[in-house]
C-alpha cells in the first residue's frame, strides 16, 4: 500500500517546540495528547495560550482524573514548569482552586499581564444573546475580552492572591526555547470556534489557531518546530451554529458518541468526521502533524492498542484516508482515555 503522506514529510519529535491546537469545535481531546507529550518528551514546560476558563481539558493518568480549566494539561509531568501566557484570561477563583486541588503552585508562573475575569463578566455571559443565541459557556470570557479591548479591564498583577505566581512568561518561554529545551504550547477551543475563522457569531471571543496561540504566550512564528492539530474521530459541538451531518440524539447515542460538556454539563451535538473541515484546519494552522483521538469510540476493537500495526484494517483505512486528504501524517492516535493509551508514530516520520 502507498504510504501517505509522501516520504518528503518529516517531523521532529525530540527537543522540539510543539504547538497543540484543536481542529474542529473544541473537545477534541487536546488535554490527553498534551499530557502524553509532556511526559513522553520530558518537556521543560507546558505553556497555556487560548481563551481562558471556558476550556475544559480532561486528563486521566495513573488512575487519577484531572479536570482542568486554567492549568496547562502538562501538569502530570511533575518535573515540568506550568505557565499561563499574557493572552489568556484568568479567573483567579478557578485557577486558585485548581492550584490547591493539584498542589502545583511551586511550578506555576502566571504572566502579570493576563486579564482578569470578574463576577460581572460571568453575569453578563449568562444572559441575553450570549446565552440565548451564541450559547456560550457562561464563564465570562467574551465580556472580559471585550473589557480588555476597551481598555477598561483589570490585570492579574493587581490581584493580591496571585502575587506569588507572577513572572514574565514570554521571557521564560523564549529562554527555554533558546536553550534548546522541549516546550509544549497548549491551545484551547478549536479552529472553527475562532473569532476569525469560525461561523460568526457562533464563535468564541478571539482567534484560537496556532499562530494566535503562540502570540498568547509571546512566541514568534520562527521558533516553532511542529504544529499538531488534534481531531476527534468524530465531530462534536456545543452551543449554537451549524454542524454538517449532525446526527439525531438517538443516532448519537446508538453510536456511543454521546458526550457531556466538561465545563457546562451540556449534551454535545455530534456528526461524523468532516474531511473538508480537517483540510481547512490543516491549512489555517499550517499543521505539520495530526493527532486523532477517541479512535476506540468509532472502532471499539482498537481500544487500548499501542502499535499502529495492531489496529484493525478499517481503522487503518480511516487514518490513511485522513493522511491522503490532508497530506499531513497522523502521528499520535488516541485509543483510550488514559494518557498512555496512545499510538506514537513520530519516529516513523523522522
Ligand atoms: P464562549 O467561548 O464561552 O464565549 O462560547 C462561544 C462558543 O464556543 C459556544 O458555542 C461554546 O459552546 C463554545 N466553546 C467555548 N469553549 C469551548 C470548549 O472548550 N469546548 C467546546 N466548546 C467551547
Ligand atoms: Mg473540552
Amino acid at each position: 500500500m502507498d504510504k501517505y503522506p509522501p516520504s518528503g514529510c518529516r517531523v521532529t519529535s525530540k527537543m522540539a517546540v510543539n504547538v497543540v491546537v484543536g481542529g474542529f469545535f473544541g473537545d477534541e481531546g487536546k488535554g490527553k495528547i498534551i499530557s502524553y507529550l509532556a511526559l513522553k518528551d520530558e518537556v521543560a514546560a507546558t505553556v497555556r495560550g487560548g481563551v481562558g476558563p471556558n476550556a475544559g481539558h480532561t486528563v486521566i493518568y495513573e488512575g487519577k482524573s484531572y479536570k482542568l480549566r486554567m492549568l496547562p494539561s502538562g501538569l502530570v509531568n511533575e518535573y515540568s514548569r506550568l505557565m499561563i501566557g499574557p493572552g489568556v484570561l484568568v479567573n483567579p477563583t478557578v485557577l486558585l482552586d485548581e492550584v490547591n486541588r493539584y498542589g502545583v503552585g511551586s511550578r506555576l508562573t502566571v504572566d502579570p499581564r493576563c486579564a482578569v475575569i470578574e463576577q460581572k463578566h460571568v453575569a453578563s455571559d449568562s444572559q441575553g444573546h450570549l446565552k440565548e443565541k451564541v450559547g456560550t459557556t457562561g464563564t465570562g470570557t467574551g465580556p472580559a475580552n471585550s473589557d480588555r479591548v476597551l481598555r477598561v479591564g483589570r490585570q492579574i498583577k493587581d490581584v493580591e492572591e496571585m502575587s506569588k505566581f507572577l513572572g514574565d512568561v514570554p521571557f521564560e518561554v523564549n529562554q527555554i526555547v533558546d536553550a534548546g529545551q522541549p516546550l509544549l504550547v497548549e491551545g484551547t477551543q478549536g479552529t472553527f470556534l475562532s473569532l476569525y475563522f469560525g461561523g460568526y457569531p457562533y464563535v468564541t471571543s478571539k482567534d484560537v489557531c496556532a499562530s494566535a496561540t503562540c502570540s498568547d504566550v509571546g512566541l514568534g512564528p520562527r521558533k516553532v518546530d511542529e504544529v499538531i492539530v488534534v481531531f476527534k474521530a468524530y465531530v462534536t459541538r456545543v452551543g449554537g451554529g451549524p454542524l454538517k451531518g449532525e446526527l439525531s440524539e438517538e443516532e448519537t447515542a446508538r453510536r456511543g458518541w454521546r458526550e457531556v460538556g466538561t465545563v457546562t454539563g451540556r449534551s454535545r451535538r455530534a456528526a461524523p468526521f468532516d474531511f473538508d473541515l480537517a483540510k481547512r484546519a490543516v491549512m489555517l494552522n499550517s499543521a505539520s502533524q495530526i493527532s486523532v483521538t477517541k479512535l476506540d469510540v468509532v472502532f471499539p476493537e482498537c481500544a487500548g492498542v499501542k502499535q499502529y500495526e495492531d489496529l484493525s484494517g478499517e481503522a487503518k483505512k480511516f487514518i490513511s484516508g485522513i493522511e491522503k486528504e490532508t497530506g499531513v501524517p497522523v502521528t499520535l492516535i488516541g485509543t483510550g482515555a488514559e494518557v498512555f493509551d496512545t499510538i506514537d508514530r513520530r519516529e516513523e516520520f523522522e
